[in-house]
């Protein structure tokens, strides 16, 4: 394995770490522009309702008030991408539809004049608040061209062998549902975004906390019924996102974009925590219908699951979601026969989106808890069905993909034995099962999870990404990429791609904010492809003027290119390192001898993937990394409260290019993990959304922080840059099943709805 590293692969300290610890960096809340007005939306009052009359007229009589708009104002069409509304004008269809806007000169009197839009409505009562509802036979639908409330294009289907046959093979079958839950991203920044009509010519410039600018760029214009080198998208400095920011700041830009355009003054619109939660999307509810076969030694025959995904109102990530969802199914093992099919489905309630993970959280719930209760079933332990079943090398998936050898690495066995091996698994098995027979009535329990993850989209769309670099006269260096940083360490990682490339320090680099006019759009940042795709580019963008400053340096240095190598901010030659000329200097010979541009972009192009999206069978992703995890749990029995002690994990990540900035990541996510699967809840009645801020939706904190131990597997994986495979969301999956699987093995008690509220713990079933 390569570890001749300078920059890659070292602890850096993140590029933008200082300007954000003193307070410098500006936010999008933080930015002013002159003239500018505050915007406030109306939001519907009813789940499901038909909109009879908006009057706007007391709100316009009220001084200081510039615009009330309403749908009657969007010049283009009132559709944004997932049949999102910018505002209803006939129907609400959930409880954080907007009906109108107040635009005006000051935040307090954008909010009194909202409370005057009069809106009418008659409340519809036939609604489908929830999966089973929206799946009836004959249940009112929440759009009128979708059958069963089935979202279009959101059916996926795994197809391997013959369940029938695997069925009949096995000498257990387990059938089981699982189900989870609502949960928001919980990202500290709340919602902002700035429009402003574009000072130099006809169009409009944006600026907010935005995850993906390409996205909006293309609503924004689409709903002006502008092309769209009309529209200018800057992302502000970002504070955290998880996939959340994309649905909600789509909404406000288009709202704002309208009313910038409309009255020639910029427009700011930030919303406050309840607006947040009420209008921005959450985890998908997945309701998992499973069933798996073994034989009595533990090999297992079949699965078959039908998992359908809550989409809520309005829809614009199941048609993604669903597919990983589908090549994920059945789980981190060799499955002969497995029969998947994934639907999305409308509601009358808040809308489902993306958040990290994508699906996988769910599904990971899904099927590492029936993995344990097949174990149960077939008196193995957790760690012997996993051993027996998990994916080798040289396996073949359900989609048909070979995990070839010495191309895309398979080393779970390892990772099972190594995780159970520090925590004394085995040991500890037996030993918790027989202390927790007595009295006592706090238990403790031990359980594992493992999972696996396809690389970047895959077949959900072109890995494409675009960079910029720009080496400047005085040997200092811009970056810019179409992908963004959200508070993950992208920015730091590209910079560390950049600088081993050219051989150059850290500290050279500056990476400016993801300008739409700056690169071409190469796709949005999600799917963990920040450092995957978009260091791809960057690398490709570097290499180029390594290439060329190479050229110039042998001329200078008397050899040729190919005996040059930079490091250190020097050019020299390999068999004589004495003789050198410096990163700065050459530079200045390039520009100003040479007159060679020192600016290169960098674009990304791995082609499609093979594969059938009929069947789900081919070639679903470049490659997969890796996870598994042991929790250990104490659980009262006589309050149902369950505490996470301690999670040891491990995780297979290519090359890590900041092992830092990995483990950061894998704390983080794993913390995330936790809270989705001991405390986070939304609560909604009737399509009404109970939970509308932190006093009680309950995220943990450091406080909640159990003992993580993270142990990095590395290899030298073809896919990303310098082997890097993108570690983003991993680590949210393991530990929900691995808690839930603990909680079992301490208390007996196998919870299959989350999250594991003191009420399931204590009665240990699902609710
Ligand atoms: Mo992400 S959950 O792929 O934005």
């Amino acid at each position: 394995m390569k570890t001749d590293f300078r920059c890659v692969n070292k602890r850096e300290a993140r590029i933008d770490a200082a300007e954000k610890v003193t307070g410098k960096v500006k936010f999008a809340a933080d930015l002013n522009f002159g003239s500018q007005m505050y915007a406030q939306t109306v939001y519907s009052r009813f789940p499901h309702a038909k909109i009879m009359n908006i009057d706007t007229g007391a709100a316009e009589a009220m001084q200081g008030v510039v615009m009330v708009m309403t749908a009657k104002d969007i010049p283009g069409p009132n559709l944004l991408f997932g049949r999102f509304p910018v505002l209803a004008e006939e129907e609400v269809k959930y409880i954080g539809d907007g009906v109108a806007v107040v635009a005006a000169e000051s935040m307090d009197i954008a909010k009194e004049a909202a409370d005057l839009v009069k809106v009418t409505y008659r409340e519809i009562k036939e609604s489908v608040f929830s999966l089973e509802d929206a799946l009836k036979e004959g249940a009112p639908l929440v759009h009128e061209d979708e059958k069963g409330n089935i979202i279009e294009n959101t059916h996926y289907r795994m197809r391997a062998g013959d369940v029938e046959k695997g069925f009949a093979e096995a000498d257990v079958v387990l059938e089981r549902r699982y189900w989870t839950h609502f949960v928001d991203q919980a990202y500290i920044e709340p919602e902002a975004v700035i429009a402003l009509p574009d000072s130099y010519r006809v169009g409009v410039e944006i600026h907010g906390s935005i995850q993906n600018p390409y996205s909006i760029q293309q609503n924004v214009a689409d709903i002006l019924g502008m092309k769209i080198n009309r529209v200018k998208v800057i992302q502000s400095t970002i504070g955290g996102s998880f996939g959340g920011k994309d649905e909600s700041v789509m909404l406000m830009a288009a709202r704002t974009a309208v009313m910038a355009m409309k009255t020639g003054r910029p427009v700011k619109m930030v919303l406050t925590r309840e607006e947040s939660f009420l209008e921005s999307c959450k985890r998908h509810p997945h309701l998992m219908h499973y069933k798996i076969g073994a034989k009595k030694d533990g090999t297992i025959t079949a699965v078959e699951d039908r998992i359908d995904v809550q989409g809520g109102a309005y829809n614009n990530k199941a048609m993604f979601l669903n597919w990983r969802g589908s090549v994920h199914a059945a789980g981190t093992y060799y499955i002969p026969n497995v029969k998947t099919d994934v639907y999305g489905v409308y509601t009358h309630t808040i809308y489902g989106g993306a958040y990290r993970g994508f699906s996988a959280p769910q599904i990971v719930f899904g099927n590492e808890s029936l993995i344990d209760e097949l174990a149960y079933e077939l008196g193995i332990t957790p760690k012997e069905i996993r051993l027996k079943n998990c994916l080798k090398p040289g396996d073949e998936l359900a989609t048909g993909q070979i995990l070839e050898p010495g191309k895309i690495p398979a080393p779970l066995t390892e990772m099972i034995e190594d995780v159970c091996l520090r925590v004394d698994f085995d040991g500890k098995w037996i030993r918790y099962q027989e202390e927790n027979r007595s009295d006592n009535h706090i238990k403790r329990g031990i359980g594992l999870s493992c999972t696996f993850r396809g690389t970047g989209l895959g077949g959900e769309g072109i890995d494409t990404a675009g960079a910029t670099v720009t080496i400047i006269k005085d040997g200092s260096v811009i970056i810019q990429s179409g992908l963004t940083e959200m508070g993950q360490g992208m920015r730091t990682a590209h910079a560390q791609v950049v600088a081993e490339v050219l051989g150059i320090s850290l500290g050279r680099i500056t990476f400016l904010n993801t300008d739409t006019t700056a690169v071409m759009d190469g796709g949005p940042t999600v799917a963990s492809r920040g450092l995957l795709a978009g260091g791809n580019a960057m690398l490709i963008a570097a290499d180029k003027l390594k290439k060329r400053i190479h050229s110039e340096a042998a001329q200078a240095l008397g050899c040729k290119p190919e005996n040059l190598e930079s490091r250190n901010d020097l050019i020299f030659k390999k068999d004589d390192e004495s003789v050198s000329i410096t990163f700065e200097e050459m530079v200045r010979k390039c520009i100003f001898q040479q007159g060679l541009s020192l600016s290169a972009q960098g674009w990304h192009n791995p082609g499609p993937e093979k594969l059938s999206h009929e069947t789900g069978r081919g070639n679903c992703y470049p490659s997969y990394i890796y996870g598994v995890c042991a929790a250990e749990v104490t659980v009262d029995t006589e309050t149902g409260k369950v505490d996470v002690e301690r999670i040891t994990a491990a995780y297979e990540v290519g090359r890590a290019i900041n092992p830092q900035i990995v483990e950061s990541q894998m704390y983080g996510g794993m913390l995330q993990g936790m809270g989705f699967c001991i405390m986070e809840e939304l609560k909604e009645e009737e399509g009404y959304l109970k939970t509308l801020n932190y006093d009680n939706y309950l995220i943990p904190g450091i406080g909640d922080m159990p003992e993580i131990e993270v142990i990095l597997y590395e290899s030298d994986d073809n896919v990303g840059p310098f082997g890097a495979k993108g570690v983003g969301e991993i680590s949210v999956e393991l530990p929900a099943p691995a808690i839930a699987n603990a909680v079992f093995h301490g208390t007996g008690r196998r919870v299959r709805d989350l999250p594991l509220n003191l009420e399931r713990v204590l009665l240990g079933k699902a609710l």
